[in-house]
């Protein structure tokens, strides 16, 4: 294509500014609209970043009427359903911001929708494209740790709950477990390569949330920001997953993989307040083996790197439009994680162990 493609972006907060960054780093890339449901709100979007000859819209349903190749959905996450259909069945390419959805009939209709126009769903997990990422896959994908039957995975912030929008139930429809364990969910089922899941047993909290020693917006902190969940699937592997927003504690541990011939363990590259091995941020690699009939350890050597992960992930989405490539995170793929969190939401609301019910 040698013409340039043609982007929107819908809802203009906080991350669309990341979105734009990375697309103006792109000579073949311009944006020629933006939308936002506060009135006004894109059009200052708009001036602030120097998109001066992009049209600003107050529904996302007017700038879907524009002549564009694709779009970049970066509204809070309930709205993620409707945008993402709506833009889909307007012919556009999308490229979503995490959490897929809420629930997992949402999901189910987003990846129905890219199905039946033929254009591109694919997610935003900016952690798939760090080098140390795609070795953890390679290694568990070789065969070498034989059969995986357990995985733990997640991690916690000592202290780092957002506001606005991500405690708002009407507008997150989830808390932590959505908003950053759907990384570590991303991180561990790709690496496995996408087992389907069955059942369910969580516990949510929100302890720290709702009390204003620890959040400002205490009043209307209405999501979990602590979750615990257990996993069965069908290949009779069991996952273990925990996320906090927030607790009195510095870690909540290592990713582990246990198999019959060798374990992984994965250590956050920092713990404190906002990082963790959650998203995908990896500390070192250590395989745990036995070697001529005694038990030993190897430290995998990690990729060096100083790749800006995020602008990767736009720029990949970009590339697939302009050359017409499959979605590079295709939105099937992220079903499977939707239907965990919609498990772990209905598990811990019923407070008992759910069924996960995935379409084939
Ligand atoms: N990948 C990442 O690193 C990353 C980081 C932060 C946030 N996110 C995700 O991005 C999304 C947005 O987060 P944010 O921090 O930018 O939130 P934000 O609240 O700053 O911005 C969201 C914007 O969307 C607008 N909006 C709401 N509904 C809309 C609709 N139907 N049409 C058009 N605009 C609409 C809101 O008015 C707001 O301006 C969330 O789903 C979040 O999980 C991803």
């Amino acid at each position: 294509m040698s013409k340039k493609i043609r982007i929107g972006i819908i809802g203009t907060g906080g991350i669309a500014r990341a979105h734009v960054s990375a697309y103006k780093k792109l000579p073949y890339v311009e944006i020629v609209g933006v939308a936002d449901v506060i009135p006004g709100k894109s059009a200052a979007f708009a001036e602030a970043n120097e998109l001066k000859e992009a049209a600003s819209f107050d529904t996302h349903t007017e700038l879907l009427r524009m002549d564009l190749d694709g779009v970049s959905i970066c509204t809070p996450n309930v709205s993620h359903h409707i945008t993402t259909v709506d833009a889909l069945r307007a012919g556009k390419n999308v490229l979503l911001e995490k959490p897929m959805s809420v629930t997992l009939q949402e999901g189910i209709e987003m990846t129905q929708a890219a199905k039946e126009s033929g254009k591109m769903l694919t997610l935003g997990f900016q952690p798939r494209y760090d080098p140390n990422m795609k070795l953890l896959q390679e290694i568990v994908q070789s065969g070498r740790l034989g059969n995986v039957y357990y995985v733990e995975t997640g991690g916690g912030r000592r202290r780092g709950m957002p506001g606005g929008t991500f405690i708002s139930k009407k507008l997150a429809g989830a808390g932590a477990m959505a908003d950053i364990g759907c990384y570590s969910l991303d991180m561990a089922l790709n690496t496995l390569g996408y087992p389907r899941p069955v059942t369910v047993s969580a516990f949510t909290s929100n302890h720290f949330g709702t009390n204003p020693l620890y959040h400002p917006e205490a009043s209307k902190f209405e999501v979990e920001d602590f979750g615990v969940a257990m996993v069965r699937f069908e290949n009779d592997l069991v996952l273990q997953f925990k996320i906090s927003w927030a607790m009195h504690m510095d870690s909540l541990g290592s990713t582990l993989f246990l198999g019959t011939d060798a374990g992984l363990k994965v250590t956050p590259a920092g713990t404190g307040n906002w990082s963790g091995v959650w998203d995908g941020a990896v500390g070192s690699i250590t395989m745990f083996h036995d070697e001529f009939g005694g038990q030993t350890s190897t430290a995998v050597p990690l990729v060096q790197h100083q790749l800006n992960l995020f602008d990767q992930k736009v720029h990949d989405f970009a590339e697939a439009v302009r050359d017409n490539r499959p979605a590079p995170i295709p939105g099937e793929q992220i079903l499977i994680q939707q239907a965990i969190i919609d498990g772990v939401l209905r598990s811990a609301e019923a407070r008992k162990e759910v069924s996960i019910e995935l379409p084939r």
